[in-house]
């Protein structure tokens, strides 16, 4: 990884303000987002979203999407059945475009400048909180997480969609080769942004493996149910519980 653009790479050092790189760069990638998405993932990525959304939305059900970029986790959940989707984000120009879709999509989700370490939603307000690719750009994840256990309501339910890091399976190899040399370069092609997609494979090497991420979540008190990989493994969905008052901790499934 000898020619990444330094930026890219440093953000990961001791004391760097990774949390203003990941804004910035959501901001100037916002454009050609979604094509990106779609190329990168030969267009699966959308029905990763409808089946996270499947997995945790009841009919009527208040969501929290969080990092919800250009609202497409968001518009799965609306199509789930839930009443009302707030989106946040904490990149602006990502919100112009998810703000646009929904004008035309749906009046029922909202979408706003938001951090998913410091909610501003009233503790037990929503039935269901979600992510798509964005746990692996919070610098604090822990925050984050507890964030959710404190908004969501007993019994609410939790989906993350993730590219986790792998560190073992026959796969392995092709996965990197796909994230270390085909994504930067489509990336660059497709974005014009020189080190987004450079960042992609670093901030997948500094994530956890859905085994760790399983434990993380049971750690802060969820109740793990549901743990699928997607994509010849380089995709994790995890789906979790938030336990009813006075129900014991869980342990891992
Ligand atoms: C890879 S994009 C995913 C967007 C969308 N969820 C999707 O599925 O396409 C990650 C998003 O998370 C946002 N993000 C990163 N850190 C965040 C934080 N602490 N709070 C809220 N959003 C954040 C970024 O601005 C970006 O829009």
């Amino acid at each position: 990884m000898t020619n990444e653009p330094p930026d890219a790479e440093r953000i990961f050092d001791e004391g760097a303000d990774r949390a203003a790189y990941v804004r910035a760069m959501f901001g100037e990638i916002s454009g050609r987002y979604d094509l990106m998405n779609r190329v990168m993932t030969v267009g699966q990525d959308l029905h990763w979203r409808r089946r996270a959304a499947r997995a945790v939305v009841h009919a009527g059900d208040t969501v929290a999407d969080l990092g919800s970029g250009t609202g497409d986790l968001a518009f799965a959940c609306l199509e789930a059945g839930a009443a009302r989707v707030v989106g946040l984000d904490v990149a602006g120009p990502m919100l112009v475009r998810a703000r646009a879709k929904g004008r035309a999509i749906s009046p029922h989700a909202g979408f706003g400048l938001g951090d998913a370490t410091c909610l501003p939603l009233p503790d037990g307000s929503v039935d269901v909180w979600c992510s798509a690719f964005m746990v692996r750009n919070v610098p604090d994840l822990d925050r984050a997480l507890r964030e959710a256990l404190r908004v969501l309501r007993p019994g609410g339910r939790l989906a993350v969609l993730e590219i986790p890091r792998m560190d073992s399976g026959f796969l392995r190899p092709f996965a990197r080769f796909h994230f270390q040399q085909i994504v930067p370069r489509l990336g660059r092609l497709i974005s014009g942004h020189r080190s987004a997609y450079t960042y992609l494979p670093l901030s997948v090497d500094h994530f956890l493996t859905p085994r760790e991420f399983t434990a993380h979540l049971v750690g802060l008190g969820f109740e793990v149910t549901e743990v699928r990989m997607l994509m010849f493994g380089t995709v994790a969905m995890h789906i979790a519980r938030k336990p009813l008052l006075g129900e014991p901790r869980s342990r891992m499934p």
